[in-house]
């Protein structure tokens, strides 16, 4: 099939390109560079002997990516493109509402125009919101996020639940992402946030490099095992995979579908860092901090649905996403 990624030159999109090229599947990327590298493409050709086509497209053009779908049959749209940085969201809420719900808009209005029917979205955790008892389900109430970005993951998903609604041969397949980390195991693809990484992997991977002076855990006295947060991180090849099955899903379905990816474990910042030092032989200095604002003590997935309806399961260990993690550090990100 003919597959359109927006936003496939970013962290997860990168990687569940690598995987459709690898099932023979078509990849046609759109991404705008914001937070990528232009030469991922080539990387990708690299891991797979197979080029993308790429695009250096900003996908809430309308008359660009109707250029794409005019020059190739779509048979299927994964959107990632998105801003998704938390803390930034909270400091610049317009441009995350402007260009998250504008650039999947553009894209499912295209889609319409070409008699395309298939959508998987990228949609986030984040949606469950602080009222949800963990582990997660996606029968539970989604309805309050606690920042913009997760606003945008949740109002994309009523977008596309009323708009499957209105298209009785449409589906669209929400994946909602819990933790995802670690690396293509060529070293070549990777999560290298530009600046200070926001998320805890990259940070420690960075500690671990000498490229920062030490860790900080935001907490230390949650109601928890250790003190410290519990997240379901689960291998960003493994999350890839999802897609995949997702793609082979949607071809037989119709509607709106909200599916978590990720392990059903819940596991703390101290845990990650004792498994990274195992991992890798590397210390990683670091000291209990204050708490981060908007953080959840406890956040993983019931992932039974994934199972039964895709048939597929995140079984990577968070040993294997460490040493991955640090391979792709030691090869790539020179930040
Ligand atoms: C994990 C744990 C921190 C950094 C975010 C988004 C979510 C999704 C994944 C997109 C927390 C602790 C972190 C540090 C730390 N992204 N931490 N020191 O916040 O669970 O989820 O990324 O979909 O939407 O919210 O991930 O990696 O930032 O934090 O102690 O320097 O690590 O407090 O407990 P988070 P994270």
């Amino acid at each position: 099939m003919n597959v359109f990624v927006p936003g496939g030159a970013g962290y997860i999109g990168s990687h569940t390109c690598v995987e459709l090229i690898q099932a023979g599947h078509q990849v046609i990327i759109a991404d705008d560079l914001s937070n990528s590298s232009a030469d991922v493409p080539q990387r990708i050709k690299t891991i797979t002997g197979t080029a993308p086509i790429f695009y250096q497209v900003d996908v809430c053009n309308k008359e660009k990516v109707r250029e794409i779908f005019k020059a190739h049959h779509i048979d299927a749209v994964i959107h990632f493109a998105g801003y998704k940085a938390v803390g930034e969201s909270c400091r610049i809420p317009a441009k995350y509402y402007r260009n998250n719900i504008d650039s999947a808009l553009t894209v499912l209005e295209v889609m319409e125009e070409f008699g395309c029917k298939k959508f998987v979205f990228s949609s986030s955790a984040t949606v469950y919101g602080p009222m949800n008892p963990v582990p997660y389900n996606e029968e539970m109430p989604a309805q309050v996020a606690t920042n913009p970005y997760g606003w945008t993951k949740l109002m994309i998903e009523q977008i596309l639940r009323d708009y499957a609604a209105a298209h009785p041969d449409f589906s669209a397949i929400l994946l909602r992402y819990f933790n995802p980390i670690g690396a293509h195991s060529s070293g070549l693809l990777g999560d290298d946030p530009n600046g200070i990484p926001n998320n805890l992997m990259p940070y420690v991977a960075r500690v671990a490099a000498g490229i920062l002076p030490q860790l900080t855990v935001y907490g230390g006295d949650y109601d928890t095992p250790d003190g410290t947060c519990l997240r379901d991180y689960l291998h960003v090849v493994d999350l890839a995979k999802g897609h995949l099955k997702a793609i082979d899903y949607a071809m037989n379905h119709t509607g709106a579908e909200a599916i978590n990816l990720g392990t059903g474990n819940g596991v703390s910042v101290l845990e990650l860092i004792h498994a990274f030092q195992n991992a890798t032989g590397v210390k990683v200095p670091y000291v209990i901090g204050a708490r981060r604002d908007g953080d959840l003590a406890k956040c993983w997935a019931n992932a039974e649905k994934a199972k039964k309806l895709l048939g597929w399961s995140a079984d990577m260990t968070i040993e294997e996403m460490c040493r991955d993690t640090w391979n792709f550090t030691q090869k790539v990100s020179q930040k």
